[in-house]
């Protein structure tokens, strides 16, 4: 019998933020991995990168196909050259405020790009998949910490391409029970491979809370905004539950690891969180101590749409997956800063 370190999966969306952390575990742990993306939001010097830290071994392993799930040619290639024992789908737009002006790109890409996935997996004989939700499912939650059986909402047209995936999951598999399915919900990802090589390296301005600390500690902005200060918190601004890259890299292998031993999996969801939570300005003092960099700030209103307070719970994951979040916020500010600092321009050498 062929040995679990064997096995090939396809990973969509594979050079992005938390792919090629994913990518980068996967080649270690002995998988063979074929990548599909379209580049979308990422560039090829990633991929690049990860084949270098992966090392001869496990470069050697490691496929990648510039494609798009919404191209059924694309997907045709890619599933007729490997056989896969597994896929976990990365792939998928993600910028809330753009997914409100822009409704129509969001269903588009996420919806049947996921639906044609599903269709070739199905045609190929691949029924084990992980999928990446998030905790945006969760809206916003009434109690705290967030719990896998919460009633679940959306609240903005990406949310609901992840509340309406995992429906669509959901109904696949009971249609068919063949099907492995775990839909991984993640909280805040941040933080970067410990070697600074690879990173988060949004288009444009930030969205989101790190990677636009990470700008203004490098001079690309001037100053952060924090967005409301007025919350019912113990200093006013609002609490996330921030979890390091690599540890979501971890919990990708132990869904993985779950999907190939346990047949009685159906489609499960679980919270890949710390259970910890931490206020923005926590956030701002923690980098500025792992960075040594004064971070300038501004006092804003709240943003809309934002939750005073999210975090996960974590016991379904560590009691059924066997995983728990390892690393902490100083060590997500460090690894984050160790990045930003070799490569203050992302993956692009210059402006
Ligand atoms: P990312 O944008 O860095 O990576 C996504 C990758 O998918 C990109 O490389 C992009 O080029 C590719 N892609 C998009 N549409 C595609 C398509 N139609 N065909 C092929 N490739 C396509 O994002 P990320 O932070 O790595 O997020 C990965 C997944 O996790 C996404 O589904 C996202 O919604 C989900 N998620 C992310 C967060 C977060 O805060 N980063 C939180 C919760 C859930
Ligand atoms: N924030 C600021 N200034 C900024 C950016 C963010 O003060 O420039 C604040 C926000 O108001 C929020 C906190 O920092 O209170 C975290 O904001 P992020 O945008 O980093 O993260 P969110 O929790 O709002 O949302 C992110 C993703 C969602 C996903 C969710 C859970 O954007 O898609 O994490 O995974 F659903």
């Amino acid at each position: 019998m062929a040995s679990e370190k064997q096995q090939s999966i396809l990973v969509t969306g594979g050079a992005g933020f938390i792919g090629t952390h994913t990518v980068l575990q996967l080649l270690n742990e002995g998988f063979k991995v074929s990548i599909i993306d379209n580049l979308d939001n990422s560039v090829e010097e990633a991929v690049d990168r990860v084949r270098d830290l992966a090392g001869r071994d496990g470069s050697r392993n490691l496929i990648f196909h510039v494609g798009d799930l919404r191209n059924k040619d694309d997907l045709e290639k890619v599933f007729s050259q490997t056989r896969f024992d597994a896929v976990i789908h990365f792939a998928g737009l993600k910028a809330v405020g753009e997914s409100v002006a822009k409704p129509l790109r969001y269903y588009d890409n996420n919806l049947i790009g996921t639906l044609n996935l599903i269709e070739f997996m199905l045609n190929y004989g691949c029924k084990k998949l992980v999928f990446s939700s998030s905790a945006t499912v969760y809206g916003q939650p009434e109690k705290i910490p967030c719990v896998e059986d919460f009633e679940l909402k959306a609240m903005n047209p990406y949310g609901r391409t992840k509340l309406f995936l995992e429906e669509i999951a959901r109904d696949v598999q009971k249609a068919d029970p063949e099907w492995r399915i775990i839909l991984l919900r993640y909280f805040n990802p941040v933080g970067a491979h410990i070697s600074g090589q690879i990173g988060e390296d949004p288009k444009g301005i930030p969205n989101n809370l790190m990677p636009y600390i990470q700008q203004v500690a490098v001079g690309r902005l001037p100053e952060l905004n924090i967005f409301g200060h007025d919350y019912p918190t113990k200093d006013g601004s609002a609490i996330r539950d921030y979890i390091h890259v690599m540890d979501l890299a971890d919990g990708h292998i132990a869904a993985l690891r779950k999907i190939f031993t346990a047949d009685d999996i159906g489609c499960t969801a679980y919270n890949l969180g710390t259970g910890c939570g931490t206020s923005v300005f926590e956030m701002v003092a923690a980098f500025e101590k792992a960075s040594g960099k004064k971070i300038p700030i501004k006092l804003c209103p709240r943003r809309p749409g934002d939750a005073t307070a999210v975090y996960a719970s974590t016991e379904k994951a560590e009691k059924e997956l066997g995983w728990k979040a390892r690393y902490g916020v100083e060590e997500m500010c460090r690894d984050q800063w160790n990045w930003a600092s070799k490569n203050p321009w992302g993956y692009h050498s210059q402006p």
